[in-house]
């Protein structure tokens, strides 16, 4: 079976190249040419642990290859995804499916009859069905089928969460498309990842629904964190102790400075003007939004706050600036908002992440860019943890302390025990539990 793989953003390089891996012959398609080039001499546009090793086997066995050529990878394939961006329109915050559209058009000139075109893109309900009609528009006399097969990959552990999926989402709507996705994930092990066959509408809506009930357990277990500070508890305790209970379960109950990403602000953002358009508002979403907005100015207030008083022409050390460990992306990373509110305050950020900086430096104007931890920590009155990239796990806290000026670290991530920071001769501000030191 053949496969083209509209798109070689993240999603559509990751599921391009794990296909291969699969065994399909797979076209990766995409207008820039500058990006097709750097693919075939196996460059990795993104930072994905172990997809460069994946990517160049493939490319090795013949089974993967990067094209501009639309036209000719789409009419030579069984199956055509479509996993174009879907940013956020400026103004209503829906999503924008200009490129979703223009790649239906294309796909419906150059496709095959018995085509089946499947929509990987994340994008609003009924969206599958506009690209059926536009397809349908264009070639009125061929034959397709149309699929919808959202993603739940997280960055940084993507070829993990292919590979090894909790679900597979499969909105069909004809044989055709059910047996292609079928026999695409076969090489699952589909007893332990169940198939999910539904209407296109179902899987459209699933993946929207995913990421919101995701963003509203980050933020409510967030919210509970404040709480406990307020009573002397500990969230680590109260999200443990919930999540042994199998109706809740334990991911995603990790405290912090709120969610970031390509992903969560986005997809929330989009279901709920959707929702609020067609007149079932969703409330709780549209909450979860304020609410993790809120936060994130009120993490910069809480840096702020362990500075004392003077705030003028003190030095914060920040620990990561991407908006999660294992990736360089800073999309709407929380970091891009404290950092801004701590320079205004007079603050000098000198800061250090592992791949993150390339992105984030544009961003960030004023902030020193630093080497190493140790370095950015040189001469700073707090140091502010707002990504759990292993290197600062494992720091000697006594080292730290010496590098610093004051003694304040303000774990935004909870990677240190306070115990632990306290004997070094730190002062500790987790998140949801007591200071210490
Ligand atoms: C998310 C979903 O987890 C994927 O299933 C989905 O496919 C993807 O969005 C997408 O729609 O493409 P991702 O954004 O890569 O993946 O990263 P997550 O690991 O979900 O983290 C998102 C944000 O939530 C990060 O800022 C992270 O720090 C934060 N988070 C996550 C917490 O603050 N606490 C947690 O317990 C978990």
């Amino acid at each position: 079976m053949k496969i083209s793989m509209i798109g070689t953003g993240y999603v559509g390089l990751v599921s391009g190249v794990c296909f291969a891996e699969f065994g399909f012959d797979v076209t990766c398609v995409d207008i820039d040419a500058a990006k097709i080039e750097r693919l075939n001499r196996l460059e990795v546009p993104i930072y994905e642990p172990g997809l460069d090793e994946v990517l160049a086997r493939n490319h090795a066995a013949g089974r993967l290859t990067f094209t501009t050529d639309f036209d000719a990878a789409v009419a030579s394939s069984d199956v055509v995804f479509i996993a174009v961006g879907t940013p956020s329109r400026r103004g209503d915050g829906e999503a924008d499916l200009t490129y979703v559209f223009d790649a239906a058009r294309r796909i419906a000139r150059a496709m095959k009859p018995g085509a089946v075109v499947v929509i990987k893109s994340t994008v609003v309900v009924g969206t599958c069905r506009k690209v059926k009609e536009i397809i349908a528009a264009e070639r009125p006399d061929v034959d397709f089928s149309i699929a919808s097969n959202p993603e739940f990959l997280r960055e940084g552990s993507a070829i993990e969460d292919f590979m090894r999926p909790d679900r597979v989402i499969a909105g069909v709507e004809d044989e055709r498309g059910e047996a292609a996705l079928r026999r695409l994930y076969r090489p699952l092990n589909l007893r332990e990842a169940p198939l999910v066959v539904s209407s296109l509408e179902n899987a459209e809506l699933t993946k929207y629904a995913a990421n919101a009930f995701l963003a509203m357990k980050i933020t409510f277990i967030n919210e509970i964190a404040d709480l406990c500070e307020k009573v002397g508890g500990d969230v680590q305790r109260v999200a443990t102790g919930i999540g042994l209970d199998n109706r809740i379960g334990s991911k995603f109950l990790h405290a912090g400075p709120g969610y970031g990403g390509s992903c969560f602000p986005k997809d929330t953002t989009a279901i709920a003007a959707t929702a609020r358009k067609l007149g079932a508002p969703l409330r709780l979403i549209e909450t979860t939004i304020e609410v993790n907005e809120a936060r994130k100015k009120a993490m910069a207030q809480r840096v702020l706050a362990a500075l004392g008083p003077q705030t003028a022409g003190r030095i914060v050390a920040v620990f990561g600036v991407a908006f999660k460990p294992n990736t360089d992306d800073v999309r709407d990373a929380p970091s891009l908002v404290i950092i801004p509110e701590l320079q205004k305050a007079g603050v000098t950020v000198r800061a250090h992440d592992p791949e993150g900086r390339a992105q984030a430096e544009p961003l960030l104007p004023g902030v020193v860019w630093c080497e190493g931890p140790y370095e950015a920590a040189e001469g700073a009155d707090a140091v502010a943890v707002l990504t759990e990239w292993n290197v600062y796990r494992g720091l000697d806290l006594g080292k730290l302390k010496e590098c610093m000026a004051g003694r304040m670290v303000v774990d935004m991530r909870n990677i240190y025990r306070p115990e632990e920071a306290a004997a070094a001769g730190l002062r500790h501000i987790g998140i949801g539990k007591p200071p210490a030191g």
